[in-house]
């Protein structure tokens, strides 16, 4: 690949809006920074990237992101210390992984240097958007679509790579009320699961709607041949914990392979906590809530960090969980973070450091 990423053209803005912004109440991914990474691919290449004004982009009814779907994206977060350096959290896995869901649904690689030096360059014409509050960071979006044009079912010969940054809060407010749901699934075996297909989000709104209506903030997916087995919480990976034993599933062919979710598991080894990584059938869990040995649910995920589940819904009955003073996910999460934010020290060599 010819594209020499170190000649990324960038033009910045004029005047920033970063005064017009309220950082000691901020949203999640409302407020976009002044500026944003493009980079198109054309005629079998990635061309010259670009850092630009932020801005909408326009695109031909035709291209095939509107009919087709083909879209990926990633979710990083970027933190800021005391010392104002920034760190990224674990980003090789992050640019990995977007390619793996872009070979799912056909969308060209994308070579490493133009994802990291992209990131790079734009976090340090950004470093001022970066929140120091508790619990704030900088979101960031990697996303590729298909931009080529054409009806005619089949992958796209255009694409855009975009990274846009949002200065937020957190994604929950407060401990979260999950729905285990039994009727609608998210994934099946051969699919598209594992992907960060943008197409994978769109088709749980309507179920995670219904589970709003019933009072729950997330639906927690089963298996779509039995339904009998947790798998994930589609924003997040879901961790039970029964007695002092932390269960997660495995990832598969339908479960997002996530960043958080991996630190979640090696962490948990560092603390000596128990931790089995194998299928969770409803029946134990629901059973573990009725005999008193379901301790804890949290999900973990980019966006949600960990986040506590105080309660969770099975056909129509509700299940509260108890409030642990010395629970795994605050201990869990106070190391993830601690290494985030440049707090503790990173025994596993996850903090990456932007310069
Ligand atoms: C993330 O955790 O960053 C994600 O991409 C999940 C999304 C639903 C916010």
């Amino acid at each position: 690949m010819d594209t020499n990423v170190t000649n990324i053209i960038v033009e910045k803005v004029k005047n920033s809006r970063i005064n017009q912004v309220d950082f000691s109440d901020l949203p999640f991914g409302k407020v976009h920074t002044d500026h944003m990474f493009v980079c198109d691919y054309k005629n079998g290449a990635w061309e010259t990237p670009k850092i630009v004004p932020y801005q909408g982009i326009t695109l031909d009814p035709a291209a095939k992101i509107f009919h087709y779907g083909q879209s990926v994206f990633e979710g990083m977060k970027a933190y800021k210390d005391e010392a104002g350096d920034i760190f990224l959290f674990r980003p090789e896995e992050n640019q990995k992984r977007l390619n793996i869901s872009s070979k799912r649904i056909s969308i060209p690689e994308l070579p490493k240097e133009i994802f990291m030096e992209g990131l790079k360059t734009l976090l340090q014409i950004e470093k001022d958007w970066i929140p120091t509050s508790v619990g704030s960071s900088l979101y960031i979006r990697p996303f590729i679509f298909a931009s080529g044009t054409g009806l005619h079912a089949s992958p796209a010969n255009e694409y855009k790579f975009v990274i846009v940054c949002a200065p937020s809060g957190p994604y929950f407010s407060g401990k979260l009320k999950v729905l285990i749901e039994e009727k609608y699934s998210r994934a099946a075996n051969g699919g598209v699961g594992y992907a960060k297909a943008g197409g994978n989000y769109a088709g749980q709104f309507y179920p995670t709607q219904l589970a709003i209506e019933q009072g729950y903030q997330q639906v927690v997916w089963t298996d779509d041949n039995t339904h009998e087995y947790i798998e994930e919480a589609g924003a997040m990976n879901i961790f039970v914990r029964i007695n002092d034993t932390l269960l997660t599933s495995p990832v598969s062919d339908r479960i997002l392979d996530g960043v958080t979710r991996k630190s979640v598991i090696d962490i948990a080894k560092a603390e000596g906590i128990a931790i089995e990584i194998r299928k969770i059938r409803v029946e134990e869990v629901v059973n573990a809530s009725k005999n008193g040995s379901l301790k804890e649910m949290f999900g973990a995920g980019t966006a949600a960090v960990i986040s506590p589940i105080s309660g969770f819904g099975h056909r129509g009955e509700h299940y509260e969980l108890p409030e642990l003073e010395d629970n795994f996910a605050d201990r869990i999460k106070k190391r993830i973070t601690d290494i985030q934010y440049n707090k503790a020290e990173d025994p596993f060599g996850w903090r990456y450091q932007v310069v």
